[in-house]
């Protein structure tokens, strides 16, 4: 959550800054502010509750600051109510120092009293202005910033992306970080922090990703990363293979509504290098035959939608790998005594690669003695350097909120492991290895028939929008599926859903079903056909209206039960629900837009969570 630019160069800071935060602003949007330094004008600091175009009139577009070097946050408020005064950049009380940060100082409070019987003021409620207040008192001690930060470093405990600059040092942006991401850019015109690439990737695609630990100066000419004793660093530099344009909204009125169409292009990068002569083959995994054998336990591990993803997989796994899979919340996984050992497989999935809970579990469970394979979308992103093995999904950047194209990504992925690891475990019919893998590569033509009857879906939701609680039944791969259904209509609608089993829904919670109840049913697996539809009949009979997804053989079979249907085509009953979600995405997409709402940045969420 929370994201943090700064920009040191040859230009005005202030627009860059802009920019950059408003390229990030999905990480988090309650407040936001910058400070810009100038020789004439000193620090300069503008800070506005709400979204960042309050920002931008407050500034004009940023020519209300002078300077060329500055930071920036945009915010999502964990200590501290959304205000102009909690939002950052926080100053010290002498005015000299600025700093933003992403993350949480545990032990504010202890430090935050200490600093009041030192006589210092705080301004705000956040733990962030306490960094700034304890950099004033230790840069006051030693007169030397570079090692009043390494002072605090020592002496805060949590975690942080931090951003300062100092009226003293002129030309001289610093950061540092500790389990919140942090990009350092080489610019032509100068050099940038940002918490994420696509802040900066208008400028630059030559970055280096910061490890924990670690401090940066950059000036506009040079960057100096040190570790935590101040000693020097030679980093690697990494170059972003996707440009500006796919984090630009491109004529679509939405990152969601452009991302859900990309999907067939997503799915396509990530599987196609993966699929050599009827083959799947994992070229970056270090996983060997020997291992694979001597697995006894699976587990996934994920936060959200990417949790989802580890439903479906679940099913899909031990109908391949005949090995127990269990799927954990990563928040819960840690704090459950995990029955993992050497031959447990733990894999996380995570599109960010930044959740603190999933990388948590992930070091939780390496502790333990597990093997980890992490399924990423944000190259270079925490989770993906610190696990044993990483496979990326290729979705490209994806900024809107609600998840789409990662998703589908991570499912493809989760399909192409799982029929690597059976392959090597022997559990998998070569019949049905290669009919699933046919499937997977023809797939991306199959979403693009469901993404052409778009104006379908439409109809349905203005149909159904102002319907106040909305249940998905399904089972077995579509009871998965729902939950991600449902997950997506009330993350963006804010409409009341709950995901079921169809076959569970008698025991309590049919009582919530009377007349008009929108149930939306899940009819997608073959094998439980029939039985989906007597579980159709069953909420029918207590008034419910059923709007059903099935697939195009099983249109008529629904049509008789259902009042409206959907259907996608056919593939294999592991691929199926690549296809069966993007109606339910629509669904909710369009159900969003019909009652107004932000369908990019919903209330109270962020896109990378990165506290706990
Ligand atoms: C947040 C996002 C969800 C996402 C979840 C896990 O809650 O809003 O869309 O599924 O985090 O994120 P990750 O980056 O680990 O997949």
């Amino acid at each position: 959550m929370c994201g943090i630019v700064g920009f040191v160069g040859k230009e005005e800071a202030a627009p860059i800054l802009l920019d950059g935060l408003e390229r990030m602003e999905y990480r988090g949007y309650d407040s936001a502010g910058i400070a810009v330094r100038s020789e004439q004008e000193g620090l300069q600091v503008k800070k506005a509750k709400g979204r960042l175009h309050v920002l931008r009139e407050l500034t004009r577009d940023g020519a209300e600051l002078s300077g060329t070097l500055g930071i920036g946050h945009t915010r999502w408020a964990t200590h501290g109510e959304p205000n102009d005064v909690n939002a950052h950049p926080h100053i010290s009380e002498n005015g000299r120092i600025a700093l933003v940060h992403n993350g949480i100082i545990e032990n504010y409070m202890e430090i935050k009293e200490h600093l009041i019987k030192q006589g210092v003021t705080f301004a705000s409620d956040t733990d962030s202005e306490v960094v700034a207040q304890l950099l004033e008192f230790h840069y006051h001690e030693c007169g030397n910033m570079l090692e009043a930060v390494g002072r605090v470093l020592r002496r805060i405990e949590g975690s942080y992306a931090f951003g300062i600059i100092c009226a003293d040092y002129p030309n001289a942006l610093i950061a540092a970080r500790k389990d919140s991401p942090l990009i350092l850019g080489y610019g032509e015109n100068g050099n940038f922090l940002a918490s994420d690439v696509t802040a900066v990737i208008k400028h630059t695609r030559d970055v280096v990703y910061m490890d924990d630990g670690e401090i940066a100066v950059l000036t506009a000419d040079s960057i100096d990363v040190f570790d935590d004793e101040l000693i020097p660093v030679d980093k690697k530099h990494h170059t972003v293979d996707w440009d500006v344009s796919a984090a630009e909204k491109g004529g679509y009125p939405h990152f969601m509504l452009k991302e859900i169409m990309e999907q067939p292009e997503a799915v396509r990068k990530t599987v196609s290098p993966r699929i050599r002569d009827g083959r799947v083959v994992l070229d970056d995994v270090a996983l060997t035959a020997d291992y694979v054998k001597e697995i006894s336990r699976i587990y996934i591990i994920a936060c959200g939608s990417s949790y989802h993803v580890g439903m479906v997989s679940k099913y899909n796994w031990e109908r391949l790998l005949r090995r127990p899979v269990e799927v954990c919340l990563a928040s819960e996984f840690r704090y459950s005594a995990p029955l993992v050992d050497e031959h447990t497989l733990v894999v996380v999935i995570s599109q960010s690669g930044e959740t603190l809970d999933t990388m948590a579990a992930m070091r939780e469970a390496k502790r333990l003695g597990g093997r980890t394979l992490a399924i990423v979308n944000v190259v270079g992103s925490s989770i993906a350097r610190e696990s044993d093995d990483v496979l990326y999904t290729w979705a490209g950047p994806e900024i809107a909120v609600a998840t789409t194209k990662a998703y589908s990504t991570q499912l493809v992925l989760m399909d192409l492991v799982g029929l690597y690891l059976a392959d090597v475990l022997g559990t998998v019919e070569s019949a049905e290895y290669s009919a699933i893998v046919e499937e997977l590569a023809v797939l991306p033509e199959k979403l693009e028939k469901v993404l052409a009857h778009v104006e379908d879906i439409q109809y349905f939701a203005s149909r159904y929008f102002n319907h106040d609680s909305i249940f998905f039944i399904g089972r077995n791969l579509d009871c998965a599926m729902g939950m991600e259904g449902s997950l997506k209509l009330k993350e963006i609608s804010y409409i009341h859903s709950e995901a079921y089993a169809s076959g569970e829904l008698k025991h309590g919670t049919i009582s919530l079903i009377e007349h008009g109840t929108l149930v939306v049913a899940l009819g997608t697996y073959r094998a439980l056909l029939d039985k989906s539809i007597s579980n159709v009949v069953e909420v029918k009979a207590r008034g419910a209206e059923v709007l059903a997804v099935t697939t195009d053989e099983f249109r008529g079979k629904m049509e008789k039960t259902a009042d409206a249907v959907i259907a996608v085509p056919e593939s294999h009953p592991v691929v199926q629900p690549s296809l069966g979600v993007v109606p339910l995405q629509l669904f909710a997409y369009y159900v969003a837009l019909q009652r107004g709402c932000d369908i990019d940045k919903p209330r109270n969420l962020a896109k990378s969570v990165t506290v706990e």
